[in-house]
């Protein structure tokens, strides 16, 4: 079991105030993902959940429990941060049997959750190594590991693959999803990556300042953002906004289209502009669009477009994808 209520939970660093009171429900099973730029609270909001930092004001329950007050090791919870924070003279598997040494399990017990761990993450020709002797993506497994034989109510990472290179983090990407389903534990996950929050998320908390701007499934968020900073967050690249005149138009402070939701001629269409910049992919083509009164827009062309630095383009907005906000960012009906 691992659902976890955050009652008003509050966090304030003397005078400074990080996290204003705040209301969420994590569910039984769920793959939760907190996002948001760097410095918006998100491992000060995970650490007050693991019992790593203390509650100003507010409660916490874990499956019904009042855990506001519980220590870490009581709490049921395992965590799993950036730096693995092994210990290097510990072989891999002395490293995933440390939290179960401590705790007292028998040792037969140890071996049994040792290689059940070991194989779900291809650690088992491993387990004799030092965590020195092991890639940057091995040694990440290896943290999870650890984290696996507690069998917590919940897992809880903290940009886990921020270390990692692209390719890397990728593969890790895919194996930590792939271990939620086959485990269907409550998995909460940080990062400040928005690709890494679609991906694998089945509900995604956006928080800004310590305040949740929006929750909802990935597509959710990309369909229907609540204002302004979630529109903005969400996508890539980013949605296309637009203010002034154009927006007056739609009797909207700004109005947001995605670059995939422009359609591109050469011959006609709503806005006319000229290509600033061209990024051939292959797969896409992005195309940097002045569009003189409106400024700057991103289109996405599909597989490989044909047109360059200079060339005179016309951008059609797919009406039915128009995202329109009021002159306080918020979302219109
Ligand atoms: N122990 C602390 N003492 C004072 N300020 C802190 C402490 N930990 C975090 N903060 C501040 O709280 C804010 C949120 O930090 P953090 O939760 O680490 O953000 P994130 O993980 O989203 O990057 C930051 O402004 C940070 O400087
Ligand atoms: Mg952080």
């Amino acid at each position: 079991m691992g659902r976890i209520t955050l009652d008003k939970v509050k966090k304030a660093f003397g005078e400074v105030e990080v996290i204003p009171p705040l209301d969420l429900t994590i569910e039984d099973g769920e793959f939760v993902v907190f996002v948001g730029p760097s410095g918006c609270g998100k491992s000060t909001l995970l650490r007050l959940i693991a019992g790593l930092e203390d509650v100003s004001g507010g409660q916490i329950r874990i499956d019904g429990q009042d855990a506001t007050h519980a220590p870490p090791s009581k709490r049921g919870l395992a965590m799993v941060f950036q730096s693995y924070a092994l210990y290097p003279h510990m072989s891999v598997r002395k490293n995933i049997a440390f939290p179960m040494k401590m705790a007292g399990v028998p040792q037969e017990e140890q071996n049994r959750k040792i290689d059940a761990a070991a194989k779900a993450l291809n650690l088992t020709d491993y387990l004799e190594r030092r965590p020195g002797q092991l890639s940057g993506g091995q040694r990440q497994r290896v943290a999870i590991g650890r984290a696996i034989v507690r069998e917590p109510a919940a897992f809880l990472f903290d940009e886990p693959l921020s270390n990692l290179d692209a390719a890397l983090r990728v593969g890790m990407r895919l194996e930590i999803s792939e271990l939620h389903e086959r485990l269907k534990t409550t998995m909460i996950y940080v990062t400040h990556d928005q690709v890494e929050a679609m991906t694998m998320a089945d509900k995604i908390v956006v928080l800004r300042a310590g305040v949740i701007e929006q929750v909802g499934s990935p597509l959710e968020l990309y369909r229907t953002p609540r204002n302004l900073f979630v529109a903005g967050f969400i996508g890539s690249p980013k949605m296309n906004l637009i203010q002034g005149q154009e927006a007056k138009k739609y009797s909207a402070g700004t109005i947001g289209i995605r670059p995939e939701h422009c359609l591109l001629s050469t011959d006609s269409g709503t806005w006319e502009g000229t290509v600033v910049v061209s990024e051939h992919l292959g797969s896409d083509t992005f195309l940097y669009v002045d569009l003189k009164d409106h400024g700057t827009v991103t289109v996405r062309g599909n597989g490989e477009v044909s047109l360059h630095h200079g060339d005179r383009v016309f951008i059609t907005p797919d009406m039915e994808k128009l995202h329109r906000f009021d002159d306080k960012g918020l979302r219109m009906p």
